[in-house]
C-alpha cells in the first residue's frame, strides 16, 4: 500500500500542509526542529491511534490550536480509501473513512499500515516492559485490527477490577463488610480472564509467527554477532506456552481463561494486601536473547540498535507476509547506523512499495535508495514557527 495525498491542519509544527506522496522512496530532508518527524508521526498516527513519542495527544495539536487534523488517501491493491482524524482538545477525538464520521476512531484501524523505525526505537531493548508490550500489541491490531477493541476492553477491566482491589483491601484491613466487593471482584476477574486470554492468545501466536523472521532479520543486520531470540515471558503460564516453536491452537483461548483465573485466585490475597492486579498480559515482557543472555543489560550499544532494527524489520516482513507491504518509515535512523547496518536496512527499503525517510542531510541517505528528495522548513520565531515544503530541491523520477 501507499499514502498518495497527506493532509494536515494544526499539526505540531504544520499549520497546513497537502501532500501529495509517490510510491518508492521519498526523503525530507531539513535541519533539526523543522518538522520532519512530525510528517511521519501523524501517519504513524492513522495507522496505531497514537504517538510513537507521546502518549497523550495534547502535544500533537499546534500550540493555541483547539484540534488538529490528519487525513490521507491510502491506495491498497489499486483501490483508494481516505482516512481522516480530528484530535480534539478537551473533547473526544473523531475520525472519518470516506469522509463519512465512524463511531469509534478505531474502526480506522487496518486501512493504513505502517512500520516506523526511529531512534526512540532503543528502549525496545533498553527500556521497561510496557515498550515491548505495545510493540506486540500494535503488531497484533496490524494484523487483526478487531483486537483494538479487545485491548480497550482489556484495559476498562484492569482500570476497574485494580479500583476495586484497592477499596476491598482498606476494607479488609480495617474488618468491615467486604463480602459485597469480593463477589463483585469475583466478576471483574471473569472479565479480566475473558478479554487478557484473547489478547494472549494472539500475543502467543505473534510471538510464534515472528519468532523466525527475527532470527533471520538480525542475522542479516549482524552476522557476526550472537544468535538472536524472542521469547514471550510471563509469569503464570506454564513454560510450554512461552515456547515461541509451540504451534498456537484454537483451544488456546479457553485454556488460557481458566489459567487467569485459577491464578487469579491464588492471586487475591497478595493483590488485596497490594492493591494491584498481579496476574495478566498488563504484567507480561517479550524476551530478547542474543546467544544465552538477555539483550537488556548485556546487549552492546551496537546489538541494542541492531536488536531494535531486526524487531522492526521483521514486523515488516511480517505483515509482508499478508499480502500487502506496509508503509515502511524510517526516521533519522540511517546516520545512526554503520555500514553493514545501512546495506541491510536498504536492501529492504529498496523492495518496500512505499518508504518514508527523514534525515538532516542527503548524504546521510544511501544513494542507492535514489530517494526523491522533499525539503522541510521552517518559518516564523520561537512558539510561532511554522513547517513547510519548500521547493523540490532536484525533482526525480525512479
Ligand atoms: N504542538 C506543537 N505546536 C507547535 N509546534 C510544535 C508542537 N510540537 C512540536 N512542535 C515543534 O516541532 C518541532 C520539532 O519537529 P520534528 O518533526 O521533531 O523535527 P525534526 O525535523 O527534527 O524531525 C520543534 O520545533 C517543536 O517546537
Ligand atoms: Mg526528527
Amino acid at each position: 500500500m501507499y499514502v498518495r495525498t497527506l493532509t494536515l491542519r494544526d499539526f505540531r509544527s504544520w499549520d497546513q500542509v497537502d501532500l501529495e506522496l509517490s510510491p518508492g522512496r521519498t526523503v525530507f530532508l531539513g535541519a533539526n526542529g523543522n518538522g520532519k518527524t512530525n510528517l511521519v508521526e501523524a501517519v504513524g498516527y492513522l495507522s496505531t491511534l497514537g504517538s510513537h513519542r507521546v502518549s497523550s495527544d495534547t502535544p500533537l495539536i499546534r500550540l493555541g490550536a483547539q484540534r488538529s487534523r490528519i487525513g490521507a488517501t491510502v491506495v491498497n491493491a489499486g483501490r483508494e480509501l481516505r482516512v481522516d482524524m480530528e484530535l480534539n482538545q478537551g473533547s473526544a477525538n473523531r475520525a472519518q473513512i470516506n469522509r463519512s464520521p465512524v463511531r469509534r476512531t478505531r474502526e480506522i484501524l487496518g486501512i493504513l499500515q505502517t512500520v516506523l523505525f526511529a531512534p526512540e526505537d532503543l528502549a525496545l531493548v533498553r527500556g521497561d516492559p510496557s515498550e515491548r508490550r505495545r510493540f506486540l500489541d500494535e503488531l497484533c491490531t496490524a494484523r487483526l485490527p478487531r483486537l483494538a477493541g479487545v485491548r480497550s476492553d482489556y484495559d476498562r477491566v484492569l482500570r476497574q477490577r485494580s479500583a476495586l482491589l484497592k477499596t476491598a483491601g482498606r476494607q479488609a484491613r480495617s474488618r468491615s463488610g467486604q463480602a459485597a466487593e469480593l463477589s463483585t471482584l469475583d466478576v471483574w476477574d471473569g472479565h479480566l480472564a475473558t478479554h487478557g486470554a484473547e489478547l494472549l492468545a494472539q500475543r502467543l501466536r505473534l510471538v510464534h509467527d515472528l519468532y523466525p523472521h527475527l532470527e533471520q532479520s538480525y542475522r542479516s543486520i549482524a552476522p557476526e554477532s550472537r544468535t538472536a531470540s524472542i521469547r514471550y515471558r510471563s509469569g503464570y503460564l506454564p513454560p510450554e506456552y512461552l515456547d515461541p516453536a509451540r504451534d498456537p491452537q484454537p483451544e488456546d483461548v479457553e485454556v488460557l481463561e481458566a489459567i487467569i483465573v485459577s491464578e487469579l485466585a491464588q492471586a487475591r490475597p497478595k493483590e488485596l494486601e497490594r492493591g494491584v492486579c498481579l496476574v495478566g498480559p498488563h504484567r507480561d515482557d517479550l524476551e530478547l536473547m542474543l546467544g544465552s543472555a538477555p539483550a537488556k543489560g548485556f546487549a552492546s550499544h551496537g546489538e541494542s540498535w541492531s536488536f531494535a532494527l531486526a524487531l522492526r524489520l521483521s514486523a515488516f516482513e511480517l505483515l509482508r507476509g499478508m499480502g500487502t507491504d506496509p508503509i515502511l518509515m524510517l526516521d533519522d535512523v540511517f546516520a545512526e547506523l554503520d555500514r553493514r547496518r545501512r546495506t541491510a536496512l536498504a536492501a529492504v527499503a529498496a523492495t518496500a512499495e512505499q518508504v518514508l525517510i527523514t534525515a538532516a542531510v542527503p548524504e546521510d541517505v544511501p544513494a542507492e535508495l535514489e530517494a526523491t528528495p522533499l525539503r522541510v522548513e521552517t518559518t516564523g520565531e520561537a512558539d510561532e514557527r511554522t513547517s513547510h515544503i519548500a521547493d523540490q530541491v532536484s525533482p526525480t523520477t525512479s
